[in-house]
């Protein structure tokens, strides 16, 4: 993951100069990893609200957070997207609580201690969204809310087949779907997870679901959507 931050991949972009001032001046706009942007009325009262950024960590979503107003913690894997958000935080004077950890494990988070829980596009790391989501669960306070955004399992059923028309997709693969199984599929693993595991998943837990967005891109196959779900 190191790796790819060295090379300067798109999603571990910094907020910009503009998007901090908006935060502060109360026109907070949050995306997670895909280009539409959080709903406004799904974190309309974030301001004092303490926040867990999941696997959130590179600059972006933890000090725009926080300069709304937020008392914010972003956990995450790698040590150089947490020292984005460190360098954030001390050119905007925020004070970010840093962790450095693994999302399958929030063991040093008490029970109910968040408002919001929220995921920038990561869960196709993890093997099984279902930990995940329980730990999610646990550390957020009643009323309170995960929001994930996440790629649609036909990014992973399709196939692109290159003909002399163009090229078509076609459904190859089944779900729930490993880059493991498939050479050549990339440096790290990726794991496609049904609909099942994403939405169902997060009712087994508990929650409800309050909100759904779809995302469509240019390609038919790139439909990523984000969920907003409830603890009662
Ligand atoms: C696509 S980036 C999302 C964050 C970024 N701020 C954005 O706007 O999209 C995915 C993030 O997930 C983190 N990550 C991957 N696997 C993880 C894991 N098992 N536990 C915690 N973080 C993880 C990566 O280090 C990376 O920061």
């Amino acid at each position: 993951m190191d790796n790819l931050v060295d090379n300067s991949v798109w999603w571990s972009n910094c907020a910009s100069e503009e998007q901090m001032a908006d935060a502060k001046n109360g026109q907070l706009e949050l995306t997670l990893g895909i280009s539409k942007p959080v709903p406004k009325d799904w974190i309309s009262d974030i301001c004092g609200r303490k926040v867990l950024c999941l696997a959130g960590a590179g600059g972006l979503q933890a000090p725009l957070l926080a300069n709304a107003g937020a008392k914010v913690t972003v956990i995450d894997i790698s040590q150089k997207m947490l020292d984005k958000d460190i360098r954030m935080a001390e050119k905007y004077n925020l004070d970010i609580k840093i962790e450095h950890g693994n999302m399958t494990d929030l063991s040093r988070f008490e029970n109910e201690t968040f408002d919001y829980v929220i995921n920038p596009a990561s869960l196709f790391y993890v093997p099984s969204v279902h930990p995940v989501f329980k730990e999610c669960y646990r550390v957020l306070k009643h009323s309170g809310s995960l929001i994930i955004a996440a790629p649609s399992p036909i990014a992973y059923v399709c196939d692109f087949v290159d003909d002399e028309n163009g090229g078509y997709y076609k459904a190859v693969n089944r779900m729930p779907y490993s880059s493991a199984e498939h050479p050549d599929q990339g440096d790290w693993i990726e794991f496609g997870h049904t609909m099942a595991d994403y939405i169902g998943g997060q009712i087994a837990c508990g929650f409800v679901i309050t909100g759904y967005v779809e995302d469509q891109q240019e390609d038919i196959t790139d439909l990523p959507f984000m969920t907003k779900a409830t603890k009662l």
